[in-house]
């Protein structure tokens, strides 16, 4: 996993950057409606602060949390704290979950994976042990809905861009670049974070990121043996075309 969530842990919140989560159950509550999807217990990978965890256990669903950030994970358990709610410190692309009292492999009817998360990862050889990951931890006919940036976001939404702003006592410059050859997308994101005697403090953390063509994707899901149900641009049931974005996958363990 790449060094960062380290600082911007504590920041991610105020910046409002838990919206997107907000967004995704919102989005998710009508995937339900639409596919028939029923989950009573669910994962979220990449749980990042837990507003996805929360929200969606608010829905009835009995959820649990993993992140391979320590730093993430500890905001999500300040936000969680007093419900039972499982919390994983472990990364992707291979994890396993062991059910405490069986000891077997635990299992879910329902793993979500929002925002970027599944863009950090930057082989096609570990994008496939992720899913394989995930399809191990489905039951029969559970459902792996995720989001991700499209190469057409990072070419265009990211290359030679900057991104910058202020909110709750958090101000931020992001310097965005894709690099076409190496398919890689990097964020050099400064933070500054007010302290208590108004000086603000300075750090820094590089992201870095992949997409995967819309084929490529379809293809990955389909060899680790899921079935493609829904392939839309996020936050909608239109398909994914040329120009989108960000795409959402609505796929199911057959
Ligand atoms: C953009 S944040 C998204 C957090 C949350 N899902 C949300 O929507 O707000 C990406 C999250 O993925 C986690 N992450 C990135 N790479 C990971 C990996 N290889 N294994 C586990 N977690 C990872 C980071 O720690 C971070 O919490």
């Amino acid at each position: 996993m790449q060094d960062q969530y380290h600082r911007f842990a504590a920041v991610y919140d105020a910046m409002n950057a838990d919206m997107h989560s907000k967004l995704m159950v919102e989005y998710c509550h009508r995937i339900f409606r639409k596919h028939g999807i029923k989950p009573k217990v669910g994962l979220d990978l990449c749980c990042g602060t837990g507003t996805a965890v929360d929200l969606l256990s608010q829905l009835g669903i009995k959820m649990s949390g993993l992140d391979g950030s320590s730093q993430m994970l500890a905001q999500a358990a300040k936000k969680l704290k007093g419900k039972k709610i499982q919390l994983y410190h472990k990364t992707l692309p291979r994890f396993k979950i062991l059910n405490s009292s069986s000891g077997k492999q635990q299992r879910y009817d329902l793993v979500t994976c929002f925002y970027d998360s599944l863009n950090y990862i930057l082989t096609q050889r570990d994008l496939k042990a992720a899913f394989k990951s995930v399809y191990n931890h489905l039951e029969k006919d559970g459902w792996f809905i995720f989001d991700m940036n499209t190469l057409k976001a990072l070419r265009t939404l990211w290359d030679g861009q900057v991104y910058a702003g202020e909110k709750n006592g958090v101000a931020w410059i992001w310097r965005n670049e894709y690099d076409a050859k190496k398919e890689r997308a990097h964020i050099h994101a400064t933070f500054f974070e007010k302290g208590k005697k108004d000086q603000w403090l300075r750090f820094e953390e590089l992201h870095t990121e992949r997409a995967y063509s819309n084929p490529l994707l379809k293809k990955i899901l389909r060899e680790v043996g899921f079935v493609v149900k829904g392939y839309y641009r996020c936050y909608q049931f239109a398909s994914v075309a040329r120009d989108t974005y960000r795409l959402c996958a609505v796929v199911q363990k057959r």
